[in-house]
């Protein structure tokens, strides 16, 4: 993708303005403090490259220079939107994937997009929410291939590349991310939740967090992970992090 090939998605309120920088240290960064700037609902920063891009959970996120997309949106919201963020953001990244390559895609709690059960995308949120804005920030797989993943993510990740077999446009995905965003971060409706429910990778399934095991049983009306553990209680997840037994 060249830089200059990026422009603002007219169809859309999201990408405009749109910031399209070679490198960057994290986009999320560089969109916080745009957002603190006062840019408005939809700024978008895009990076082929980033140096210090974060994860979830104090992780690193890494990617190789332009295979990723690896971008960062201010969202200016109301305070119902701004908490089924997680879920409308994982849902509008799987819509795109799918749009653009037909592959199937799953949602594992809270937003990591799967694709046969191996992570194509990951999202982190850094939300102000008495200020009534928050940054998103996705990091999607587009044409990473095999051996470019780090060695000890290369059993549990993969990219629309790998999926399709073929190369991936990524201006088509940034596209179709965006509209999709555009739609999914403002849509209040119940079929947030019951999208959701239909890509759950998780219901069903023996899973373990730092405090305990037990079986997935779906989210909750406030998108809380629910989890039946063995002894017969009922658990609900807020927020951290659940691995497949
Ligand atoms: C995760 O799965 O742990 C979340 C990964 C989020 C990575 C993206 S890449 C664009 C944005 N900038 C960052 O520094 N992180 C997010």
């Amino acid at each position: 993708m060249r830089v200059s090939a990026l422009r603002p998605n007219a169809a859309t309120k999201l990408g405009g303005p749109l910031l399209h920088l070679s490198e960057t240290g994290s986009t999320n960064d560089r969109a916080r403090e745009l957002a603190l700037a006062g840019a408005s609902h939809g700024s978008v920063v895009v990076a082929e490259s980033q140096t210090a891009g974060r994860g979830r959970q104090g992780r690193n996120w890494v990617a190789p220079p332009g295979a990723a997309l690896t971008l960062s949106a201010v969202l200016r919201l109301e305070p119902s939107e701004l908490q089924q963020l997680p879920l409308s953001a994982a849902l509008a990244t799987c819509e795109a994937c799918e749009a653009v390559c037909g592959v199937e895609t799953q949602v594992k709690w809270p937003n990591d997009i799967w694709i046969g059960g191996l992570k194509t995308a990951g999202i982190l949120i850094e939300a102000r929410p008495q200020a009534g804005w928050a940054v998103l920030g996705i990091g999607l797989n587009v044409n990473t291939r095999e051996h470019e993943f780090p060695e000890e993510l290369r059993e549990t990740a993969t990219s629309l590349r790998v999926a399709l077999g073929e190369e991936v446009s990524r201006e088509r995905v940034l596209d179709a991310l965006l509209e999709r965003l555009a739609a999914r971060v403002c849509d209040r409706s119940e079929a947030v939740l019951d999208d959701y429910r239909r890509r759950d990778a998780l219901v069903g399934r023996s899973v373990r967090w730092k405090g305990g095991a037990g079986t997935a049983g779906g989210i909750d009306e406030q998108g809380n992970l629910v989890v039946f553990t063995e002894s017969g209680y009922r658990v609900t997840l807020d927020a951290g992090e659940v691995h497949l037994e």
